[in-house]
């Protein structure tokens, strides 16, 4: 199974960035943002990226759009300051752009501003790394 990881961060924590790694570390794969469009065609993106505004963020979008021919199926990985996952507005992109997005997803809360200070924790990355090498070793 091929496999790619793409991240989009825009917060100075770099929360996004923090938790790609993590995904990095767990399947042996660079974590790249989505400034780097894919080569060739992957089996499953794994799509890391955070809430903003209530929506998921245009250069996201705009990566998916361009690379809609390369991917197989998304994996969605997503952190919040509310707890609420972008799997949602992932799909509603996914959709318009025919690309499968896996019912599977990894979430977790993050901080922001002055909420939820020190999350991601190492407890977080750790179900991150479990959830990305499943889903790497899943058919
Ligand atoms: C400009 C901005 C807008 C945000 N809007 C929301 C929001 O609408 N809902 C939410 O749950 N979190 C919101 N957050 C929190 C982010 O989803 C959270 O901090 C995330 O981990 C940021 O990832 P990053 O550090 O990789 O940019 C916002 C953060 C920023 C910087």
């Amino acid at each position: 199974m091929t496999i790619a990881i793409r991240y989009f961060t825009k917060s100075k924590k770099g929360n996004t960035e923090k938790l790609a790694q993590q995904i990095a570390k767990a399947t042996g794969l660079r974590a790249l943002t989505v400034a780097d469009d894919l080569k060739s065609r992957v089996d499953r993106l794994f799509l890391v990226n955070a809430m903003y505004a209530a929506n998921i963020d245009g250069e996201v979008k705009d990566f998916l759009a361009r690379n809609k021919d390369q991917i197989g199926q998304i994996v969605n990985f997503s952190t919040s300051c509310s707890g609420k996952s972008t799997w949602s507005m992932v799909k509603r992109v996914a959709d318009e752009l025919e690309i499968p997005l896996s019912e599977q997803e990894f979430h977790c809360a993050a901080s922001w501003i002055f909420l939820n200070k020190g999350l991601p924790c190492e407890e977080d990355y750790q179900r991150a790394r479990r959830f990305a090498q499943d889903m790497m070793e899943q058919g």
